[in-house]
């Protein structure tokens, strides 16, 4: 199935010219023949099913537009910042060879990439989080809010720009303008191992506290945060007691970065060494750390949302989230390339509500 999101195009000619594939085109049967109220609350909002599609793929409005009408009733609009950013060249998106689970101890070595898209897939994405002007992507994420039915939710998502002043000003401004565009839940990215910063932000629970409590304090919304998987519980917990009466949830994973290099061992992506790995290769660290924050949860007497992210490409996989204590999952890799996941999570939560009852 050709993906909606095309890897061989540039960033900007995504923008312009997608979506492709079956996003292109309105689902041939509606995603959802159930006109029912929706049965599932996220965040105190109405949604149909707690699953969708996390920041990334949906570059603009129109594929916000298209996951919706495909039945993701969450959707998360790209990642935007306060100025305008290049992507990185071409290539973004390069098949990721892994066998099995991509570990922690497995990425501390070189990993082979390039060649063939192949099932189960793994692939980097390297894209820098480009980002427009806010004078464009005000108005697109405004359409994007508008494009979502009854039951669906457009989530908001940005991050600041690191030396670009002053780190907290440029978040709750980023929040801000995010906030102006009506979209009811904010989505801040901590976690981008792409921006060649050695250190991702979420580490550093000092720091993400004074983002968050600022944010929070400026604008009235729901915030999540974007989060990367943590090697160590220690870490985790702190971040969690920081931030955990501040934040409406945490999401969990992004990408687990590793050295990428093709066969003939040199780098895969020119000019950058090391890039995020996403897909089948990291759906145990998603399920891990959703296990960890609702351990934390319980233990810390907290009632954040957990939304559970990494290498869901069936609706086995968005059972085994929702069981391991995700309010609500999201597929990037594995929604690109299968743009009928949503049908299917659907129709197996249909399946499963039928049985139980
Ligand atoms: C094409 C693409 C672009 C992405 N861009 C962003 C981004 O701008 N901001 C962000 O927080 N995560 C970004 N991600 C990471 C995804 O949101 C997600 O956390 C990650 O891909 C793991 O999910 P998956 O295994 O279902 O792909 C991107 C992923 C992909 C595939």
């Amino acid at each position: 199935m050709d993906p909606f999101y095309d890897p061989s195009r540039s960033y900007d000619d995504n923008d312009a010219d997608g979506p492709f594939g079956a996003f292109a085109a309105p689902p041939t049967a509606p995603a959802d023949g159930d006109r029912s109220a929706p049965r599932h609350r996220f965040l105190g909002l109405p949604v149909r099913e707690p699953f969708g599609i996390p920041a990334g793929p949906l570059v603009n409005a129109r594929f916000c537009a298209a996951a919706f009408a495909h039945g993701f009733d969450l959707c998360v609009y790209k990642t935007v910042r306060t100025r305008a950013h290049p992507a990185h060249p071409l290539p973004n998106i390069v098949p990721v060879h892994v066998d099995g689970d991509l570990t922690l101890e497995a990425a501390r070595h070189p990993v082979r990439a390039g060649g063939a898209f192949a099932h189960p897939l793994s692939i980097s994405n390297s894209f820098g989080v480009p980002s427009r002007d806010p004078d464009r992507w005000q108005p697109d994420m405004a359409a994007a809010v508008r494009a979502a039915g009854p039951g669906q939710v457009l989530i908001g998502a940005f991050q600041a720009t690191r030396g670009a002043g002053d780190l907290v000003a440029d978040h709750v401004r980023a929040a801000r303008l995010v906030a102006e565009t009506g979209a009811p839940v904010l989505e801040l990215n901590l976690s981008c191992p792409n921006e060649g910063a050695s250190d991702l932000l979420c580490f550093d629970a000092e720091l993400v506290r004074r983002i968050v409590f600022a944010i929070t304090d400026a604008v009235d919304l729901p915030l999540l945060i974007k989060i990367a998987h943590f090697a160590e519980d220690a870490a985790l917990r702190r971040l969690v007691a920081m931030t955990g009466r501040l934040v409406a949830g945490y999401a969990a994973i992004n990408t687990i970065p590793a050295t990428l290099v093709d066969d003939a061992g040199r780098p895969a992506l020119p000019g950058r060494t090391t890039s995020g790995v996403c897909g089948a290769g990291i759906r145990w660290a998603g399920l891990d750390m959703t296990r960890r924050l609702t351990r934390l949860r319980d233990e810390l007497s907290l009632d954040y949302a957990i939304v559970g992210v990494g290498g869901v490409a069936s609706a086995d996989d968005y059972r085994a989230y929702r069981d391991a204590g995700a309010d609500a999952v999201m597929s990037a890799t594995g929604a690109m390339w299968n743009p009928g996941l949503a049908a299917e999570v659907r129709a197996g939560a249909a399946g499963s509500a039928g049985s139980a009852g």
